[in-house]
């Protein structure tokens, strides 16, 4: 079946779902999104782009935007930053503080908050600027100059970031941390806060599918690096519902309670979608859905 086909199919068949899920209201900006948009966008390695309904309106990325972090991390450090994060699984909400403790401020994974806090101070520390870097590399991976941090986002989260910074407090009572809590939550709520198109995180997450190099065909990571994201992905991408997003989709993948979930068919594309109703685990309902029947339609899984 042409992919054109194959994408009509899944937004039929998502429609059904439309609606359905709880738009995030913990960050209250995000409760003024309208529940019912939905999205989907596939990108070739060529760089040849196609997509179906909402997939060119810019949303809030979110836990997507932790993918991109470790990888501009990962592209630039050596494996000693292993030490202050672990990878596996949490089984646990991303904002969950329990483990935290258990672990002596160890994160369990770069995905969940605490990790991706401990991601975004190292990145500091490599650059300085760690949103403005992210952002500049976003741009030119998705080819979208405009892409922004949405200040609205951004400042609604900085004002109800409590959970948030009693993770990096507690972590830098451990010494996990090396900059100013303020410093890494301001830059990590920057991150989140990008607003970018079902298109443009399609296009910026290829390098994930074509062995870590960039759309300029330079390496930005070695294929081994970008095989242990991709794996990081599966394992912890959706955090205590990776088990059924690997039952149901089977291909590495990143949710944000934007209600963006992006995915990577390694050798193959990436496909982002977006829908804003929520599970209570933080992940689209229909994008889950989505992203099931497409695995199913084109035998994509890797399982
Ligand atoms: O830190 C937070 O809580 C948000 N900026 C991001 C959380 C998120 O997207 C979790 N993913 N499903």
């Amino acid at each position: 079946m042409e992919m054109s086909k194959v994408l009509e199919r899944v937004a039929e068949e998502a429609a059904q779902l439309r609606g359905a899920g709880m738009v995030m209201d913990y960050i209250p900006a995000l409760a003024e999104v309208d529940p019912d948009h939905f999205g989907i966008a596939l990108a070739e390695l060529d760089g040849s782009v196609l997509g179906v309904g909402d997939w060119e309106t810019p949303f809030s990325v979110q836990s997507i935007s932790k993918v991109f972090t470790l990888a501009l991390v990962l592209a630039g450090s050596d494996e000693s930053f292993w030490q202050r994060v672990g990878r596996e699984p949490s089984g646990s909400a991303f904002n969950s503080l329990v483990q935290l403790e258990h672990e002596r401020g160890i994160p369990r994974n770069p995905f969940i908050n605490a990790g991706a806090l401990a991601v975004t101070d190292e990145l500091i520390s490599m650059v300085g600027d760690a949103s403005g870097d992210l952002l500049a590399f976003l741009r030119e991976e998705s080819g979208n100059p405009d892409l922004e941090v949405d200040e609205n986002v951004a400042a609604s989260e900085a004002a109800h970031a409590d959970r948030n910074l009693a993770l990096a407090h507690f972590m830098a009572s451990y010494g996990t941390l090396r900059n100013p809590v303020a410093t890494v939550l301001d830059q990590y709520v920057r991150q989140c806060s990008i607003a970018m198109s079902c298109r443009d995180l399609a296009l910026a997450a290829l390098f994930l599918a074509d062995r870590g190099f960039r759309r300029d065909g330079s390496a930005l990571l070695s294929c081994r690096q970008a095989k242990r994201i991709n794996a990081i992905m599966l394992t912890c991408g959706t955090y205590d519902a990776a088990g059924e997003f690997a039952y149901r989709v089977g291909v590495p993948g990143k949710s944000g309670v934007g209600g963006g979930i992006l995915s990577v068919i390694p050798g193959r594309c990436a496909v982002a979608v977006w829908s804003p109703g929520l599970d209570k685990r933080g992940n689209s309902v229909v994008g889950m859905a989505a992203l099931d029947h497409f695995t199913t339609l084109t035998g994509w899984s890797v399982f």
